[in-house]
């Protein structure tokens, strides 16, 4: 897959910018490098040519011994003279900017040189004249104004300078630009945990307030899809609870048989379904206000009911601190799980530990487990895995979906997990309120 389609949004848009500010400097670098380069040549070629034309009729003007002495004292800054005899021969050479300055001399010398070249005099160019039949003047080029190449080095840091900027002001401008994106996650991540967490904020730049809109839009619909669903199910399953009393009431006028007892525990059986379905119902919503609960106290006293019933329950550990929860709710969640522990297994510990941002509280059971791949799916409502499908381990498939809700309700989260040495572990782990939010 190409790597550029798995980079972030932040990481593409840094790319975008910071490409388009280097094309853009190196074109505008180059353009005007050249025009630059190119005017100010032809300037100082011209220059060069006038004091060419000058010094050439000053050596010419003196006598042949007298004219080494006044070229060396003619030495410039880029450029110097030198006579030598016309029997000092030196090879035919070509430069692109000496046939240009030589042209300039021909035009503005006075006498134009008898004869003028450019040569190659020891491992550079130069241009030569004639001064008289006997002497020659070479125009020696010092190697920075012989180039005319621009300063590349410059260039490029200055290019990389600039671009350290832009990269700066681009990851400031990416930041600001994918904030929207960063709250739009930890909402939906809210939203996935709790359906009653607070709606987004409508600020900000019109296309963000827009999208919060529409995510508050959405939210609100699939609270209320959920609410509904959860009415119809509460209203379905309550006003089954009178027709399922009368049956128990008529039951109760038959003769005692085994046809009775057959049927009275299938009203039994309904009636467990529709009291479940009630309490599935209501978990989608908290309707106890929350106060601080003492953990070990509640956890405790379901502990006591298990062993006055002589089954094998235990507890283990210790929480400091009330933690902010609605008592019965809660109850609920732990009575459920320690409940499929001592009906799967035959033995149940508790765990109780604090830690520095939630409790958390481990049941653990030496039950048959669940196989990994329903570890995640008996929480759905009314799944019930195979084996346990028997009437004598009866359920009805919802203790789990309601101990979901509840503690979800309360912002914590419960899962399974195989226990060490067998049986399953129920995990719920319930996070204290931050000081911000002490509700
Ligand atoms: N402690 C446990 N050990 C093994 N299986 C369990 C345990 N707790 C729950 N399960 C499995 O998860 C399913 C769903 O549990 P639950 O929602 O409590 O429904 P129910 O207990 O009414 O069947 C159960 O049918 C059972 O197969
Ligand atoms: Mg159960």
């Amino acid at each position: 897959m190409n790597p550029l389609r798995r980079m972030s949004l932040k990481g593409r848009l840094l790319l975008i910018l910071l490409s388009a500010m280097v094309a853009l400097q190196v074109l505008s670098f180059g353009g005007a490098g050249l025009r630059h380069g190119f005017e100010s040549r032809s300037l100082r070629n011209e220059v060069i040519a006038r004091d060419i034309v000058y010094a050439h009729g000053q050596l010419r003007g003196l006598a042949p011994p007298e004219r080494a002495l006044r070229a060396a004292q003619m030495r410039r800054g880029g450029y110097w003279f030198q006579v030598v005899s016309i029997a000092d021969t030196t090879p035919a050479s070509d430069h692109a900017d000496f046939r240009l300055i030589l042209l300039d001399v021909r035009k503005w010398a006075a006498t134009p040189p008898m004869a003028s070249a450019i040569v190659k005099a020891g491992a550079a160019d130069a241009i030569r004249l004639s001064l008289d039949a006997q002497q020659d003047v070479l125009v020696h080029f010092d190697q920075a104004l012989a180039s005319t190449r621009p300063p590349f080095v410059g260039i490029a840091l200055y290019i990389a300078a600039v671009s350290a900027l832009v990269l700066w002001i681009a990851w400031i401008a990416v930041r600001v630009a994918t904030r929207p994106l960063d709250v739009f996650t930890h909402a939906a991540n809210r939203l996935a945990h709790d359906v009653e967490t607070a709606p987004l904020s409508t600020d900000g730049p019109m296309e963000v307030r827009d999208a919060a809109r529409a995510f508050n839009a959405m939210h609100v619909a699939i609270r209320r899809q959920l609410l509904e669903r959860s009415q119809i199910l509460a209203a379905i399953s309550h006003d089954l609870k009178t027709p399922l009393t009368r049956l128990t009431l008529r039951l109760a006028t038959f003769e005692s048989s085994d046809q009775r007892a057959l049927m009275e525990a299938d009203v039994d059986a309904m009636a467990g379904l529709v009291q479940e379905g009630l309490d599935f119902a209501r978990s989608q919503q908290l309707r106890e206000s929350k106060v601080p609960v003492d953990l070990n106290r509640l956890v405790q006293s379901i502990v006591d009911q298990a062993t006055d019933l002589g089954q094998d329950c235990q507890i283990a550990g210790h929480c400091a601190r009330p933690f902010p929860a609605a008592p019965r709710a809660l109850e609920r969640v732990l009575q459920n799980v320690v409940d499929n522990g001592l009906r799967y297994g035959t033995q149940v510990r508790i765990t109780l530990q604090d830690h520095t941002d939630a409790v958390e509280i481990q049941v653990h059971d030496n039950g048959p487990g669940l196989p990994t791949e329903l570890l995640e799916k008996v929480f759905e409502p009314y799944f019930r895995a195979e084996s346990s499908r028997s009437r004598s381990t009866g359920g009805t498939g919802l203790g789990l979906s309601i101990a979901r809700n509840l503690v979800q309700a309360h912002g914590g989260c419960i899962d399974l997990a195989p226990g060490n040495g067998g049986g399953l572990v129920v995990r719920i782990v319930l996070p204290l309120p931050g000081p911000a939010q002490g509700r």
